[in-house]
């Protein structure tokens, strides 16, 4: 990576070229030393089919030399130019139904038209031989924020078929695929490849299998999206890094492979307020007030390469579209900027400079207003910047070292959108029950994929491992096997990877001597909560009950309602060296607390904090450096160990101002 703490989002493009200066100027004051240009402005840059107008971005650049102000230069695909849909017309996604969604917004784009895809060509080669070797410039940013607005996918016939290659791709022949999909269900039978289309709007349902299969190629797809303009960059823009911006636990594209193709990985984050309603979004209000699912996300991002992280955007101000969020109270700002270093950031980039007069984004607010003075966001950020530069400099690096892991896969959320069972199960918010308890505890945490080394950590959660495949199952019994504490929940083992149910075996599969258990019977909930005690604690469980029968397990909490009431809702099983546990139901926070208790001593040496206030920490070779967040709306008295250190001198540390942070560090000591 590099050495640069801090940057904008910056849009020269907006604004008469007379500010740019005074922009930079402003900036480079503030201590800003790295702005991300261009990822909207194709229709700048080429106002029509084959004519470059790179003057004015060359000047723009001019000035980001003389300012001494670094350059992540993003290629504009998340907004083909009118004169592009034009002469192509049906690069304009289509949706399930068949209809298509307009030019008017952004990521108006499909992603297989071959059309489209020379342009790009053309368009990035331009743009890289042009300015990939730019002083300044020293990284890139392929389209923006790949997945967003993909929510319905494209079903136009490029995509087809491109469809139809990647199933000939995996399944060979059609036997294989009929097979795989059970097609013989509703006379689904194909003999060719010819004939299979995309999941488009049935008269009545749809096949589960072809669907799963669907949601993976269009993950594919985008990579090989990104990986046709990555490879023309790296050709032309030689030791420069390319980065993306990553929307946490956003769900089009599975961002384990995306970031592969990166150099490091960037993230998105906006904290407060989304500018959506909060009943449309997967979290409450109250849990992003008080920073739990933003430090989820970060999390997730960090574990994607085990490595640090920028923030490509970093909330400055007030969010919105047609609504808005609440405005970041004072501090918060710094709260939020301090919770992304905390969690492993390296350089935050504030979206974005300036809020902009026209456009959908009016009120989604900048560091200046519209006016261009500078007002309270301004004046926050410049003194956070003034205040942690040095500190980000000196833990440039380090990381966070978490002892437990939960697994997050793309194909067990996708098989729970295609069928989630209860109208309310939802697979990030399942996976946060467990997160959030560890999370108050101050239990740091990270995120793994099905299939990779877990032998680091002593915990391994696998929430919902609905989907077994041999490769995984094997790897949860070697993990167990050698000693490892392995928790998973209802529905484990129900079907295979190609999405059919799995037969011949009770459940949960081929994992029951590890798991000491059978599921002969469940019941999905509907709005009836069931009672579950747990050593003497009552609580209830929701949307779902696995009633287990123990074959070698100790059943550790047990149903007290329902015809069920006296069977094992939670077991655990020895095995191996390790322990393997069997939780039927999603648990709520009284049952997950006690759950989770007797092992949360071994899994952090952090104080314990009132709910709103976190600490994580990040270490180095020689140093630890503690990040107390006060996420609450008032001051807070909390512990600091002895042997801590305040970091600034000016810390009170008895007592956190509202939204505050405060910095410590232990040095270790080697001798
Ligand atoms: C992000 C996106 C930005 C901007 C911002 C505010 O998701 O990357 O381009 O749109 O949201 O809406």
């Amino acid at each position: 990576m590099n050495h640069l703490q801090f940057g904008v989002d910056y849009y020269p493009e907006h604004w008469n070229k007379n500010r740019w200066p005074v922009d930079l100027k402003m900036m480079k004051e503030m201590g800003l030393d790295v702005i991300r240009l261009a990822e909207f402005s194709w229709s700048a840059l080429e106002p029509s089919d084959g004519q470059f107008t790179f003057d004015w971005l060359d000047e723009v650049l001019d000035l980001c030399e003389a300012y001494k102000i670094k350059v992540v230069l993003g290629t504009p695909t998340a907004a083909p130019p009118a004169w592009l849909i034009e002469q192509m017309p049906d690069i304009q996604p289509m949706a399930s139904d068949g209809s298509r969604r307009y030019f008017g917004g952004r990521h108006h784009d499909c992603q297989s038209h071959p059309g489209y895809r020379e342009k790009i060509i053309r368009y990035v080669t331009t743009f890289a031989k042009h300015f990939g070797k730019r002083e300044c410039v020293i990284g890139w940013q392929v389209d923006n924020e790949l997945g967003n607005s993909h929510g319905d996918l494209c079903y136009c016939e490029y995509c087809e078929k491109r469809f139809r290659q990647w199933l000939e791709n995996k399944y060979e022949n059609i036997d294989a695929l009929n097979e795989n999909w059970g097609t013989t269900f509703w006379s689904q039978g194909y003999q060719t490849f010819e004939e299979i289309h995309a999941p488009k709007k049935t008269a009545s349902g749809h096949n589960p299998s072809q669907v799963l299969d669907w949601k993976i190629f269009h993950s594919d797809l985008i990579n090989d999206f990104h990986a046709l303009q990555a490879n023309i960059i790296r050709s032309y823009s030689k030791d420069r890094f390319i980065t993306h911006n990553c929307m946490g636990f956003s769900d089009i594209v599975s961002y384990y492979d995306l970031a592969k193709q990166l150099d490091f990985v960037s993230h998105d984050q906006y904290c407060e307020g989304y500018w959506k309603n909060y009943e449309e979004t997967t979290v409450t209000e109250e849990n992003h007030r008080q920073g739990i699912f933003p430090a989820a996300e970060l999390d997730f991002i960090r574990s994607l390469k085990k490595d640090n992280f920028w923030i490509m955007e970093q909330q400055s101000s007030i969010a919105g579209w047609e609504i808005m969020g609440r405005t970041p109270r004072p501090g918060q700002i710094g709260l939020w900027s301090m919770q992304s270093v905390a969690h492993g950031a390296d350089t935050i980039v504030y979206f974005r400079w300036r809020s902009c007069p026209m456009g959908t984004e009016q009120y989604w607010h900048g560091i200046l207003p519209h006016s261009g003075k500078p007002g309270r966001a301004f004046y926050e950020i410049k003194a956070l910047i003034q205040r942690v530069k040095p500190l980000m400099k000196e833990i440039k690096g380090s990381l966070p070292k978490p002892k437990v892991a939960i697994v997050y896969s793309y194909e067990q959320n996708y098989a729970m959108q295609i069928q989630p069972h209860h109208p309310d199960l939802h697979y990030v918010n399942h996976l946060m029950t467990f997160y959030n308890e560890l999370h108050q505890n101050n239990v740091p945490v990270d995120f793994v994929s099905e299939l990779e080394d877990w032998s680091q950590y002593s915990l391994v959660i696998a929430p919902f491992q609905y989907l077994m495949g041999q490769e995984q199952e094997q790897a949860y019994r070697k993990y167990v096997k050698n000693g490892g504490k392995l928790i998973v929940t209802m529905r484990t083992g129900v079907k295979m990877r190609n999405n059919l149910c799995l037969i011949d075996e009770e459940l949960p599969g081929n994992l029951q001597d590890v798991l000491g258990v059978q599921v002969n019977e469940y019941d999905c909930l509907r709005k009836n909560d069931v009672a579950v005690t747990l050593n003497e604690q009552k609580g209830y469980g929701s949307k779902w009950a696995d009633i287990l029968t123990p074959t070698t397990a100790q059943t550790l909490a047990t149903y007290r309602s329902e015809f069920y009431a006296g069977q094992a809702a939670i077991t655990v099983n020895h095995y191996g060296k390790g322990d393997a546990y069997y939780v039927g139901t999603e648990l709520d926070s009284t049952l997950m607390h006690h759950f989770l208790a007797p092992s949360l001593k071994e899994l952090t040496n952090l104080p314990q904090t009132p709910a709103g206030v976190e600490i994580t920490s990040r270490e180095n070779d020689n140093c630890t450096y503690y990040f107390v967040l006060n996420h609450r709306d008032e001051a807070m008295t909390i512990d600091i160990p002895q042997n801590w250190t305040a970091y600034f001198e000016d810390q009170d540390s008895s007592k956190l101002a509202p939204y505050s942070y405060q910095i410590y560090f232990e040095r270790k000591n080697h001798g």
